[in-house]
């Protein structure tokens, strides 16, 4: 027995990394080992590595004379800010990170226990993919895993981080993660690599092109999180599994209580234009809300005309929607709309309260929306708050108008709590805009006069402040200031929400 452990010990101590060349070749391309960044990522001295041992049992070229222990991947358990969190960390430098039986039966093993234990599983990706020698064990492996992240999909909160290839089928993991973090220049997530684009299409791109950070940061949206280096990377996964419950049933960590119901914050009226078509930057305003200023944004850089962040007020962990009059004067398109429904699905399943803060002067009209199918992905976002049974409170800055009302929380759709600015409107259509229709035949474009007489009536009897509160839609009409505290209290209000649902199977949300 003793002898077993003294060869243990050693055994350990023994297994860093894959060959000398590999390892070298790694810190060539700026990147960490697997051990490397597992300590970066927890707390220290926490982890505890199960499955050392295990080696792969097929055979084939480069197989047969090497069968090196962990399979190319780490995995076992270990705490962020004393919280237990399952991992699995893939290594490069064994075999490139490739996914055989062994290698998927551990990943499958953690991602067990943290579904078994209710704990965040967080997934460090650098893999070649399919382990080309073991044929359909690889590929039986992926969809074990698969199966699992889905059956998990709600239940635990699933961090996927991208510090390498993950080709093939490896990309489809991040892909069903609730965070995916990619580093710059040296992630990259494709199905198939530059050299099968170029074979099937003639195209030729560049592994960054094709799969980089930037790339799926800015325009797939596949990325939730881009960072420039590996250490800010898992520092930033860290703050994140701060704010996350550890699973469904648990509560989000709630830090002390800092005073917000009385929390005055008169910079508010100072960053918002009263004239409601003046931009302004809404995280501007999502800093003054929150505690310390400080939120964690969800794909910062793709459909950038809605921010969606989680953040703490009074302690309390929220996820803010909110509209970016910044960005193409904050309307919704198909990728905000989708945006946003991920992200409050996601609060939704975790118990995260939403806050959402409206400025929105509708959907974005054109071809190319309608053609790629806006009505669809509005639909989702509809959907998701007509679904989420979370505390809801929401926040009309200024204009709200048309469907793009009805989708931002709405009292309509569920909202449980709704405030508005003395600078809010809401109705079907700006007065330009309603004078244009209501008044076509008499074609106002061609008297200004009149039609800025008609504007300012329209405006006067349908766009004035108490218009929705005297109709019972809003429930009260806040000094902007006021804004930090009313959420607060609305958050105590709503503690302990309950909305049970009809037993089914599940809704069919259009996709
Ligand atoms: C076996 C692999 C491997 C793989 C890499 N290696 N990928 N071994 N199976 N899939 C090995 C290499 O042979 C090499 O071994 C070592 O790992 C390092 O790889 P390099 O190619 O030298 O590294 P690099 O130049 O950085 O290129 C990385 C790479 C490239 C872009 C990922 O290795 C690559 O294109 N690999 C194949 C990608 C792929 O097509 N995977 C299968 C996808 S299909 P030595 O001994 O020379 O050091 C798939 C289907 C799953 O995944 C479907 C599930 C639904």
């Amino acid at each position: 027995m003793r002898e077993l452990t003294a060869e243990n010990a050693e055994l350990k101590r023994a297994i860093v990394a894959g060959d000398r060349a590999a390892v070298r070749r790694q810190r060539d391309l700026g990147k960490h080992l697997a051990r490397e960044r597992l300590a970066m990522l927890l707390d220290e001295d926490s982890f505890t590595e199960l499955e050392i041992h295990r080696r792969h049992q097929s055979q084939g070229p480069k197989l047969d004379e090497r069968r090196p222990f962990t399979d190319g991947v780490i995995i076992g358990s270990g705490t962020i800010e004393g919280r237990r969190v399952f991992v699995y960390a893939q290594d490069f430098t064994v075999f490139g990170g490739s996914l055989g039986a062994a290698h998927a039966a551990k990943i499958q093993k953690v991602l067990d226990l943290a579904t078994k234990t209710g704990s965040p599983i967080i997934g460090l990706v650098d893999s070649g993919g399919a382990r080309i020698q073991e044929g359909v064990q690889a590929l039986d492996g992926y969809g074990g895993i698969f199966r699992r992240q889905v059956a998990a999909s709600g239940m635990i909160p699933q961090i996927s981080v991208v510090l390498g290839p993950s080709a093939g089928g490896a990309a489809y993991s991040p892909a069903l993660a609730d965070f995916t973090f990619m580093v710059r220049d040296t992630a990259r997530l494709y199905l198939t690599g530059p050299d099968v684009v170029e074979a099937v299409s003639g195209e030729r791109v560049s592994h960054e092109e094709l799969g980089g950070a930037t790339v799926h940061g800015e325009r797939s949206g596949v990325a939730t999180v881009v960072h420039a280096d590996e250490g800010d990377c898992l520092a930033d996964v860290r703050y994140l599994v701060s704010l996350l419950p550890s699973n469904n049933m648990e509560p989000a960590p709630v830090t002390a209580v800092r005073g917000a119901s009385r929390d005055m914050r008169p910079r508010l009226a100072e960053i918002v234009p009263a004239e409601p078509n003046r931009p302004y930057d809404m995280k501007a305003v999502i800093g003054e809300l929150v505690d310390d200023g400080e939120f964690f944004e969800v794909h910062e850089d793709w459909a950038r005309n809605v921010v969606c962040a989680l953040a703490r007020v009074d302690g309390e962990v929220v996820g803010v929607v909110g509209n970016q009059p910044m960005v193409l004067a904050g309307v919704l398109d198909r990728r905000a709309a989708q945006k946003a429904a991920r992200f409050v699905r996601f609060c939704d399943a975790f118990g995260i309260p939403l806050v959402t803060l409206v400025d929105v002067p509708g959907f974005l009209p054109g071809t190319e929306q309608e053609h790629e199918g806006v009505i669809r992905h509005g639909a989702q976002l509809l959907y998701a708050y007509c679904e989420a049974t979370v505390p809801r409170i929401q926040v009309v800055l200024r204009k709200a108008y048309g469907g793009a009302y009805i989708v931002m929380d709405s009292r309509s759709v569920g909202s449980d709590l709704s405030l508005a600015w003395p600078t809010n409107q809401i109705a079907v259509m700006g007065a330009e805009a309603a004078v244009n229709v209501l008044y076509a035949k008499e074609k106002p474009a061609g008297d200004p006069d009149r039609a800025r007489l008609l504007a300012e009536d329209y405006a006067e009897r349908f766009l004035h402040s108490r218009y929705a509160a005297e109709r019972g839609l809003v429930d009260d009409i806040i000094d902007p200031a006021t804004t930090r505290a009313s959420i607060a209290r609305g958050l105590v209000m709503l503690r302990g929400k309950r909305e049970p649902r009809p037993r089914r199977k599940h809704g069919n949300i259009p996709l």
